[in-house]
């Protein structure tokens, strides 16, 4: 139903302009034809508000935003991952069953909060939708009794992990299009920064769930019992190596120090989104302020520092700095210098964010979302994100996370 509903709203401008239509056909009375065409834009009128009503009067979705969500501590889930008769996916299972509703309904709250002419932007109104969609198919699913029911419960949450999967790219392209009439630049900020990090929350659990059935020797669902850091930072200078590679001809070095031999729990998935972000900023901006010598560039030089409360990846490039004018904005969604770049434009006008999904090619540079988001999600972590530039040589970014296992307390997803 909710299908329909997105596109009639979308098809007004064309219902609207058909009216004067089905007035041509009446009797030429003057009086008549208008009462008519108005008694046609009543209707509309009506039908419209039907429309907008059902995004907003859906009692099942107040009641579900109206509970608490419940958060889990990495420890229980890698304390309840593990048992001999396989119950732990069954209680999984149930968890995930009370728990999503509650977490879509906190969220299309938020669409339904969104200023009128952002929730109108049919971008944004199709990832609303999207929300609904999920809610209706999760609170529908019957009570997950037996393991059959949790397989058919299985199918459906990776269906939805693949549904929701370019969510990030469509909210991007989204607020871009409307938020230049918004002047309040804290609320597109708190609207993204909530939606990504509990769109992180979300498919961390559900990814987990899954994964529970598989049997890898290192991994209680999501969480590596033995995280390399060093190993998982070569996966992505790698990843973005290639990336900067076609797109510049060459890549910067990149030399590991530090801790380079740490193993410790930790949950890759995060990981797994925000370096590739860091090393591609680090890559680029080392290329483009090398421009003349594009075969022999400054190394990037990855500091991994570990102590008992959190670990802290420090990267660091002779990419020349970021300005003082722009320092302070290159945390805001969307702010990017990818259109002054000299460096092969029609990259940038190609949207296949790597913030969707994961490992995937994608370009080097142009969303503006790359550091906003990171530092959404290491703050969602109980981490942080921070950034020293040094005007005319280079930059340092400290990514800071909390260990799971550590001496003080956790984060919770
Ligand atoms: N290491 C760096 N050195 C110099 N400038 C940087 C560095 N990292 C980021 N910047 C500046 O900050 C801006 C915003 O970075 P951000 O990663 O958020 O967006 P982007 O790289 O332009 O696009 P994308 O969404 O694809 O990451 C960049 O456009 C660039 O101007
Ligand atoms: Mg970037």
């Amino acid at each position: 139903a909710a299908k329909t509903i997105t596109h009639t709203v979308l098809a007004l401008p064309a219902v609207v302009q058909a009216v004067p239509q089905t007035g041509t056909s009446l009797p030429p009375q003057r009086w008549r034809s208008s009462t008519s065409s108005m008694t046609g834009y009543s209707e509309l009128a009506r039908e419209r508000s039907k429309t907008v009503t059902s995004f907003y009067n859906q009692s099942a979705i107040d009641a579900a935003a109206e509970k608490p969500s419940v958060r889990l501590t990495p420890t229980t889930m890698l304390y309840s991952g593990k048992t001999p008769d396989g119950s732990h996916v069954l209680s999984s299972a149930r968890y995930l069953y009370n728990e999503l509703p509650v977490r879509i309904a906190h969220r299309i709250k938020g669409f339904r909060s969104l200023p009128f002419i952002i929730g109108c932007n049919p971008t944004i109104l199709q990832v609303h939708e999207l929300y609904i969609r999920a809610f209706q198919m999760l609170s529908e699913f019957p009570t997950i009794t037996d393991m059959k029911t949790e397989a058919q419960y299985c199918k459906m949450i990776r269906q939805l992990l693949d549904d929701h999967k370019d969510i990030v790219t469509m909210l991007a392209e989204g607020f871009r299009e409307c938020r230049k009439h918004i002047q309040d630049e804290s609320l597109v900020r708190l609207f993204l920064d909530n939606t990504l990090t509990s769109r992180l929350g979300i498919r961390m659990l559900a990814t987990h769930h899954l994964t529970l059935h598989e049997d890898n020797p290192d991994f209680v669902g999501i969480i590596c019992t033995r995280l390399s850091p060093k190993r998982i930072i070569e996966k992505w200078v790698d990843f973005a190596g290639r990336l900067c590679e076609h797109q510049y001809g060459n890549c910067p070095r990149v030399r590991i120090n530090g801790h380079v031999a740490a193993r410790y729990p930790f949950i890759p998935m995060p990981l797994d989104y925000i370096l590739p972000e860091l090393l591609k900023n680090a890559m680029r901006a080392t290329m483009e302020s090398h421009l003349d010598t594009p075969y022999n560039v400054p190394d990037v030089v990855v500091t991994i520092a570990n102590n008992n409360i959190d670990f802290i990846i420090r990267i660091s490039d002779r990419g020349g700095g970021i300005a003082h004018s722009i320092v302070d904005k290159v945390m805001d969604y969307h702010f990017t210098t990818a259109e002054e770049s000299t460096q092969n434009p029609r990259m940038n006008t190609f949207f296949g964010n790597i913030l969707n999904s994961g490992p995937q090619s994608g370009p080097m540079h142009g969303f503006g979302f790359g550091l906003p988001t990171s530092r959404a999600y290491a703050e969602y972590l109980g981490g942080s994100l921070a950034i020293q530039s040094m005007q005319g040589i280079g930059t340092d970014v400290y990514l800071r996370l909390r260990h799971i296992d550590g001496n003080e307390e956790s984060f919770r997803i």
